[in-house]
């Protein structure tokens, strides 16, 4: 079974002082959120949606969802999210196990909520993957040169910019290897998480690559809201 795991338990602090966690700001005249679920609607092979939101937030989430998607609410589950992002995804699965059992090849793909501008290709390519290597993640080749620096001060290595991508979502996995995984980490190996896929590389796990978009921006600061404005104004996102 393949499960569409959306991500939006966090509370948006980048974005600075506003009413409401990023993810239910309205652009276009729409949540964030429902923009990203719509998507995922899109894609029949998902045996259900799971929205994590923090829990302050579920009945807010649910109330949205069966204002905008009242037709296929019934396809959406929504779960209180964890304190961090991997929690997140480790929510979902303790929920995917108690609503439908795990077997080995039990699929989530997980996306942030918080990139509405995901397209058709690359979740077909993320499941389609998913099943083949067990693990994937979406990232697009970096068009900057990517400095590292140990101290903030002073270049510690340019790594050669034709192996340099740039991380985005969504990242799939077979959710009972990916659990396996995060709960061998030591503490210290958590604290240094980003996202899922890291949990992959730390072990040694091939992680399988599938291209994303230049437009599949994830929305982080207030800039960001004005770029996803122009984006939806300017209508030249695919479908
Ligand atoms: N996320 C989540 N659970 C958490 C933290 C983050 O589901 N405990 C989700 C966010 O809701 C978002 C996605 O992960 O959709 C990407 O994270 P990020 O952009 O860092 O979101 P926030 O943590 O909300 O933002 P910030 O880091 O600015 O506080």
């Amino acid at each position: 079974m393949v499960f569409g795991v959306i991500l939006a338990g966090g509370i948006g602090s980048r974005m600075g002082n506003v009413e409401k966690p990023k993810q239910y700001i309205h652009v276009g005249g729409k949540p964030i959120l429902i923009y990203t679920l719509e998507k995922f609607l899109q894609q029949e092979e998902f045996e259900k949606l799971l929205v994590l939101c923090p829990q302050p937030w579920v009945a807010h989430t649910e109330s949205l969802i069966q204002k905008y998607c009242p037709e296929q609410a019934d396809q959406v589950a929504v779960v209180t999210g964890g304190d961090t992002r991997n929690e997140t995804v480790m929510n979902a699965i303790a929920y995917i196990e108690e609503s439908y059992g795990l077997d080995d090849e039990t699929l989530i793909v997980t996306h942030d909520s918080v990139r509405p501008f995901l397209t058709r290709r690359i979740i077909q390519e993320n499941i389609d993957y998913g099943k083949k290597y067990g693990a994937v993640d979406t990232v697009i080749p970096s068009t900057d040169t990517i400095v590292s620096s140990g101290d903030g001060q002073v270049i510690s290595e340019i790594p050669n910019r034709s192996n340099m991508y740039q991380g985005q979502t969504p990242q799939t996995f077979r959710a009972k290897r990916l659990r396996e995984l995060y709960q061998s980490l030591t503490e210290e190996e958590k604290k240094i998480l980003t996202d899922a896929s890291k949990i992959c590389v730390i072990k040694g796990e091939q992680v399988h690559l599938v291209q994303g978009e230049v437009y599949n921006i994830k929305i982080t600061y207030p800039y960001d809201l004005r770029v996803a404005e122009s984006l939806i104004d300017n209508n030249i996102l695919e479908e």
